[in-house]
């Protein structure tokens, strides 16, 4: 979690920092601070809150310089406070540092340099570096020697960025958190992530772990982890300054709502083969199936919910495939062997519990194949293979697009392991299914511009609870409309599988829960008997369903979708569901793109 930035060019420093962590701020916002060399030493704003506040501030201090770091904060040590806010500092002040990461070693560190007589002010594990690199100022004449010095004693995972009194530059080392170089004509840029400097550069350059990087406004170099000096090649992304913006949408996710039928349209784009009935994802190149027996995938949160999906269609041809959380993985998976093939699902790409396993299933010989919304993602870069999902960045904390582009990368790539493995067959009806996927897109835009959701969302303020039930396909969607709802609303929102609620759960039912319905799919009808069961106990059932799906005579509320295919049914009533969540959270006034207490990529296990 936590955005860093850093700076170095002719341009102002400040402007670009704090625009900077604005779009930085879907990885956390409890804190936020910047730190510029201003000709008289380094000037630091920091604060608890938003960036917004620490804009305020500097606006009054009319801070100014030409190279500078910054940071945006979710807590991990220490509360959010003005004094645990980033940058650090050293005592002298000579030292101003931004890390995003967890030193491990912190308490260690801490009593050795307490014992040396450096003064520790925040509770944070980040404090040491500052003191660490001042420590070995003492010892080295050159600045880089010392950065290095002090990054090699660091334990954990870490991107920094670091300030030194006097000198027009920025030091910079990256191991285990994610680190973008941005590159434009006399500007250079350091970001936890690219969105921070699209609107200035397009070219980038993904560095490795070990990386040191030291950036002056006319210059970046970067040194291995053996201090030699390297070239690193760069790429151009696709990505456009119009995609990180709101638009005129009030909300990035409404705006992530309404765009997924240009994003799906692009995830699908060339990988499906409609005159031939079959699945074209050349980018996986067929060999690295040979051999697989199995098929495990990991995930979180949403996209875990997505592994769901992909499961069951994996299953349903005949593959065995079983779906772990990320963080029980190593202690959970029983036999992974060369012969399983591992699917860590990750939008990010950077989440710690996914890399966790996809370097447990490394350890242990399984292939491993990453579907990930970021090319040049730490998932990316460590899977054997990678298919992305083309989603475009996503800036709403709570996932919207990118799991509509997961589900259906999955859907392609289980029929691309159906064909591919001895014995698993594709789908019967595998034509049928890609003639409707295609037809998705515009599915969805049908769905946005008719849906009743908000109308629906003005009634549902007042419940004590919210349950979500489906059965086979449509029950991942149910968890991820529970899993939504939470996120934004903060209202207590459960998902379950609808044949499980009446072995438990209906115990909680009464007239002040809510129960949606997903009547949608092969197994809609015996969803549709489970909330029959909810409803005779006082239950408002809300169904999601076909047009005229036999869900609607039985529902209390009914959100259409087009009739199509049941296993697109289901992406669309996501979409009805997505848009629920939104308008409930809007209604309660909730902060719906940065939702309390979270943060879009978690890099903490
Ligand atoms: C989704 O709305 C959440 N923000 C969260 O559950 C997320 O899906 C999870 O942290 C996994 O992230 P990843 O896809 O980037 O790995």
């Amino acid at each position: 979690m936590c955005g860093i930035i850093a700076h170095a060019g002719a341009d102002d420093a400040v402007g670009t920092l704090i625009d900077g962590l604005e779009r930085l701020e879907y990885r956390g916002y409890d804190s936020a601070g910047i730190a510029v060399q201003n000709g008289s030493g380094i000037a630091v704003h920091k604060r608890a809150g938003d960036v917004s506040e620490v804009r305020e501030e500097i606006q009054t201090a009319a801070s100014s310089g030409d190279v500078g770091i910054g940071h945006t904060r979710w807590s991990t040590h220490g509360p959010p406070t003005d004094e645990n806010a980033h940058p650090h500092t050293s005592d002298t002040d000579n030292v101003a540092v931004v890390h995003n990461g967890i030193i491990e070693n912190h308490a260690e560190l801490r009593e050795f340099l307490a014992d040396e007589g450096y003064e520790f002010t925040s509770d944070t594990d980040t404090e040491v570096i500052p003191h660490l690199v001042e420590h070995f100022r003492k010892e080295e004449s050159e600045t880089i020697v010392a950065f290095r010095r002090a990054v090699e004693e660091l334990e954990g995972s870490y991107a920094i960025a670091a300030l030194v009194r006097d000198e027009g530059r920025v030091y910079a080392a990256r191991a285990g958190s994610p680190l973008v170089l941005g590159l434009d004509d006399d500007q250079y840029y350091l970001a936890s992530d690219i969105p921070a400097f699209i609107e200035h550069t397009r070219d980038v350059v993904y560095l490795e772990d070990g990386d040191v990087v030291v950036l002056e406004p006319n210059e970046a170099q970067i040194f291995d982890e053996n201090g030699l000096s390297v070239e690193r090649s760069g790429e151009c992304v696709d990505w456009n300054p119009e995609d990180v913006g709101k638009g005129a949408f009030d909300h990035y996710m409404l705006k992530e709502i309404h765009n997924q039928s240009s994003s799906l349209s692009k995830t699908i784009r060339g990988r499906v083969d409609p005159d031939n009935g079959r699945v074209a994802l050349e980018e996986l190149d067929a060999e690295i199936l040979d051999g697989v027996e199995n098929v495990h995938l990991v995930a979180c949160g949403t996209s875990y919910h997505a592994a769901l999906f992909g499961a069951r269609m994996l299953t349903d041809a005949g593959v065995r495939a079983r779906v772990f959380r990320a963080s029980e993985y190593a202690k959970m998976a029983g036999p992974t062997t060369e012969g399983t093939l591992v699917i860590p699902v990750t939008q990010s790409g950077e989440t710690a519990d996914t890399l966790s396993a996809l370097r447990t299933a490394t350890e242990r010989g399984a292939t491993t194949v990453t579907v990930t919304n970021v090319v040049g993602s730490t998932a990316a870069r460590e899977a054997d293979e990678s298919v992305f999902i083309r989603a475009g960045p996503e800036i709403g904390v709570a996932a919207t697009k990118t799991f509509t582009s997961q589900v259906v990368t999955l859907i392609l790539l289980s029929q691309k392991i159906a064909a591919e493995l001895p014995d698993a067959t594709p789908r019967e009806d595998l034509p049928e299914l890609l003639a409707a996927l295609e037809q998705v897109p515009t599915h969805i835009d049908q769905v946005v511009e008719t849906s009743r959701a908000e109308d629906l969302a003005s009634r549902l303020l007042e419940y004590d609870a919210y349950f979500f039930i489906g059965r086979g396909m449509s029950r991942p969607v149910a968890l991820e409309g529970a899993l939504k709802f939470k996120e934004i609303t903060y209202e207590h929102a459960e998902g379950f599988a609808s044949g499980q609620l009446k072995h438990g759960p209906l115990a909680l039912v009464t007239s002040q829960t809510p129960v949606f319905g997903l009547f949608t799919g092969d197994e809609a009808e015996k969803t549709i008997t489970n909330a029959k069961e909810a409803q005779t106990r006082g239950a408002e059932i809300i169904g999601i369903g076909p047009e005229n799906g036999p869900g609607a005579a039985e529902s209390d509320a009914y959100l259409r979708v087009p009739d199509t295919h049941p296993v697109c049914q289901n992406l669309l009533a996501n979409v009805q569901l997505q848009l629920v969540s939104y308008h409930t959270a809007k209604q309660l006034d909730r902060s719906i793109d940065k939702p309390r207490n979270l943060a879009k990529s978690v890099t903490v296990q």
